[in-house]
């Protein structure tokens, strides 16, 4: 898909991979709207990439409505969505420590249920939308990690909410691949972000930025100690292959 002109769906931009991937999309020519919680981030992003800042809560039904409405008006039509919104935090089930339901179910709220709404909003407006020259209409990336094939410890709520995106991967690709809409996740190791897996309780947990070294050793896949940026250019990389969604 040649990215000139095009309008893409960036959530969790104000940060991280999300910011990244922003950037790597507006500097090859795309129309990008910047979806975050974060509104002064996201502001800051968007002012940076040359893109359109849209705060949302992906905790929020409604606020996900609006927000994937206003990078539509803003950006539309929308070909791409990179769905990298995320909270990652050590959540003992027991103990101590143990982890409030209500913080289990926020992470997978915005990790999931959100991701999910988001995909369904973008591809209800994609699906109406003109085939491009080669056929497609669009694309979608979602973030995944390895956590969802080999858990950590006190990640459980993390792990099933990576997990049910890698499980409606390929249910997403059958479906919209009818629709000339492909569907594609990535599953990334530990990298260096603003993401540090923040204890369940702020006043135990670590505000500095990530500490891979202690997720590699609670998290046996490989880790990257790098930026995001080669995990983005592998993304873009894939985008660029001819399209096939059959
Ligand atoms: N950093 C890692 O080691 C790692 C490893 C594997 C997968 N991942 C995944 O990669 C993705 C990006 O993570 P990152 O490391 O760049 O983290 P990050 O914290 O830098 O970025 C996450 C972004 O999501 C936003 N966000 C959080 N809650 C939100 C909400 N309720 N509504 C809207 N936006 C919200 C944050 O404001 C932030 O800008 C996440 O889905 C994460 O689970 C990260």
């Amino acid at each position: 898909m040649q990215l000139t002109g095009i309008g893409a769906l960036v959530t969790g931009a104000a940060s991280g991979m999300g910011r990244a991937t922003a950037g790597a999309l507006a500097a090859a020519g795309a129309k990008v709207a910047l979806l975050d919680v974060n509104a002064n981030a996201v502001g800051t992003a968007a002012r940076e990439v040359g893109g359109h800042a849209c705060v949302c809560d992906m905790q929020d039904p409604r606020q996900i409505e609006r927000g994937v409405a206003a990078a539509i008006e803003a950006c539309g039509p929308l070909r791409i969505l990179v769905s990298c919104a995320g909270v990652g935090r050590m959540e003992p089930l027991v103990g101590p420590d143990a982890v409030p339901f209500a913080l289990l179910a926020h992470t997978l709220q915005v990790n999931l249920i959100g991701t999910l709404q988001v995909v369904q909003l973008f591809a209800a407006d994609l699906v109406r939308r003109e085939r491009l020259e080669e056929g497609e209409r669009g694309v979608v990336v979602m973030v995944a990690s390895g956590a969802a094939f080999d858990g950590p410890m006190a990640s459980s709520a993390y792990t099933a909410s990576k997990g049910g995106i890698v499980s409606m991967t390929l249910a997403l690709a059958r479906e919209l691949g009818d629709h000339g809409v492909r569907v594609n996740t990535i599953s990334p190791g530990a990298f260096v972000s603003a993401m540090p897996w923040r204890a369940a309780r702020p006043e135990r947990g670590s505000t500095s930025p990530a500490q891979p070294s202690g997720i590699a050793t609670a998290m046996p896949v490989p880790t990257l100690t790098l930026s995001p940026g080669p995990i983005v250019a592998g993304s873009l990389a894939r985008r660029s292959q001819p399209a096939s969604w059959s």
